[in-house]
């Protein structure tokens, strides 16, 4: 049994105490308190049908996230204001997102539209109006997105901020909350906690953790959340780089990156949906050790340099190191990751990824480079490939049959060569090999025309990101 877990619920205060640490919200919602507007659609995050609102204070500002219910566990709200479809009309009246989705016809089956409403009340509590990308994690299987988006539009024209509830009060109150023995707020205390039970399942923003309960139906013994340590949630500037805290959100690192690296903050609007990018960290991502996970290339391509942590003591290690084998990792028994350092990086960063869906897609394959040309040769490189091989994997031999040569397309036709000398892809329902290994070639070469002739190669430009 976890401690109680305290939150509010459309503003009004709960507390729950016989929710085990793997019940879900949706699941409590739904079976526990009878609230079956959040629907379940996948149970695996994919679909949105069962988007909720998580309010939280963050150094003192109030902020609203959409997320997925079904991978979202209990004492994850710890703290924290809930508000589900249930919540948004004030007695009789409609918010002005459901008034707008009747009045568009932005509902025929309606299973998708609590999922949809609430994507959209979270876009405007966060002042958002990018509707495609707000939207690309709720599916909608017959309405189509047309009269959805128009709704978002009228109702963005209509909504007035004053109908909106204010949590800060009942926040702050719930902001004093002792941490739980499964979501502690100290990381010394976590740390030594952790060395003295390493066979504890780690949660972050249980992304992945969470379908190892709704879909392998894994019973989890002994779990530590980690979404209360502020101190691994901090993006710090110094020291010529970034420093990435494990708990760091993809939201949050898209941010980070957008005036740095563009490629990389595009890469992330393209990392699974907004409610998935609120909750899913750096350090879940790296540690997972998956070979198509999306940060670790872009994060190897700018050498980026793992922290990890076992009690009071650190190591160091470039990233790609870190990665030792096909779900093997380089990482001891009480041991976390706590955080990745960027270096400056002079030279641009491309990141390409290749996947069946342009939205909410995990990649058949990413690539990223950051190439260094003077005088017309190639003075550095840096190229890391997802999705090629059993681990994130850097590219020494391209690397090497690019450096001290022109930057001309000779060249670049050589080290396509040596892509079979650093990548053995596999065939699986995303891509054949043969593919694979025909489009990470072909990715070196569009990287190649981007940086000399400044063609538009891609589907979308930047100025989507
Ligand atoms: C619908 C959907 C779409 C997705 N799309 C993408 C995508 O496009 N690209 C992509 O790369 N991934 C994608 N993912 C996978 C997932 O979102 C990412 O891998 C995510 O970064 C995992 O982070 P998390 O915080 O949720 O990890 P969790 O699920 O909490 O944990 C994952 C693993 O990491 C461990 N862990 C977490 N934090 C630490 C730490 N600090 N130290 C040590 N171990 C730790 C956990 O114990 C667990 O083993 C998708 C997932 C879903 C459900
Ligand atoms: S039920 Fe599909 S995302 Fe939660
Ligand atoms: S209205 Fe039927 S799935 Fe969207």
């Amino acid at each position: 049994m976890t401690a109680p877990v305290r939150f509010l619920l459309n503003n009004e205060p709960v507390t729950v105490d016989d929710a085990g640490p793997t019940v879900t919200l949706l699941d409590w919602l739904r079976e526990r308190r009878g609230l079956k507007g959040t629907k379940e659609g996948c149970n695996e995050g994919d679909c949105g049908a069962c988007t909720v609102t998580v309010s939280s204070l963050e150094d003192g500002l109030l902020v609203h996230r959409a997320l997925n219910a079904c991978i979202l566990f209990m004492p994850q709200l710890e703290g924290k204001a809930v508000r589900t479809v249930e919540g948004l009309a004030q007695g009789d009246a409609l918010h002005p997102v459901q008034a707008a989705m009747v009045s568009e016809h932005g509902s025929q089956c309606g299973f998708c539209t609590p999922g949809i409403v609430m994507s959209l009340y979270s876009a405007f509590r966060d002042g958002r109006q990018d509707w495609d990308d707000v939207l690309a994690g709720n599916l909608c299987r017959c309405t189509g997105y047309a009269p959805i988006i128009r709704a978002a539009e009228k109702a963005a024209t209509e909504h007035a901020p004053d109908w909106e509830t204010d949590e800060s009060g009942g926040l702050i109150v719930l902001a004093d909350a002792p941490g739980t023995g499964f979501s502690p707020v100290d990381v010394d205390v976590f740390a030594e906690w952790y060395v003295e039970n390493p066979d504890a399942t780690l949660v972050a923003g249980a992304t992945d953790v969470g379908l190892w309960v709704t879909k392998q139906l894994r019973e989890l013994p002994k779990v530590a959340f980690l979404g209360r340590l502020k101190a691994l949630q901090k993006i710090e500037h110094d020291d010529g780089g970034m420093r990435i805290g494990a708990g760091v959100t993809m939201s949050q690192l898209r941010g980070a990156m957008a005036g740095k690296y563009a490629d990389f903050a595009e890469l992330l609007r393209r990392f699974a949906s907004v409610q998935v990018r609120n909750a899913a960290t750096v350090g879940g991502n790296i540690a997972n050790g998956s070979p198509i996970g999306d940060a670790p290339p872009a994060l190897i391509a700018l050498g980026a340099v793992l922290t990890l942590r076992r009690g009071n003591a650190r190591r160091e290690m470039p990233l790609e190191d870190f990665f030792l084998d096909y779900g093997k990792q380089d990482r001891a028994a009480g041991e976390f990751v706590e955080s990745v350092f960027i270096p400056d990086q002079p030279d641009e960063l491309r990141c390409y990824k290749v996947s069946k869906r342009f939205d909410q897609d995990i990649s058949a394959l990413c690539g990223c480079f950051v190439i260094g040309v003077e005088d017309g040769v190639v003075a550095s490189a840096r190229i890391a490939f997802g999705g090629m091989a059993g681990v994130p994997k850097r590219l020494v031999h391209v690397e090497a049959a690019l450096v001290g040569q022109p930057w001309e397309e000779a060249t670049v036709a050589g080290a396509q060569a040596a892509f079979a000398d650093d990548l053995t892809p596999m065939s699986d329902m995303r891509a054949s090999a043969g593919y694979r290994m025909r489009a990470a070639q072909n990715l070196l070469m569009k990287c190649f025309v981007e940086m000399t002739e400044a063609r538009r190669v891609r589907l979308y430009g930047r100025a989507r990101a």
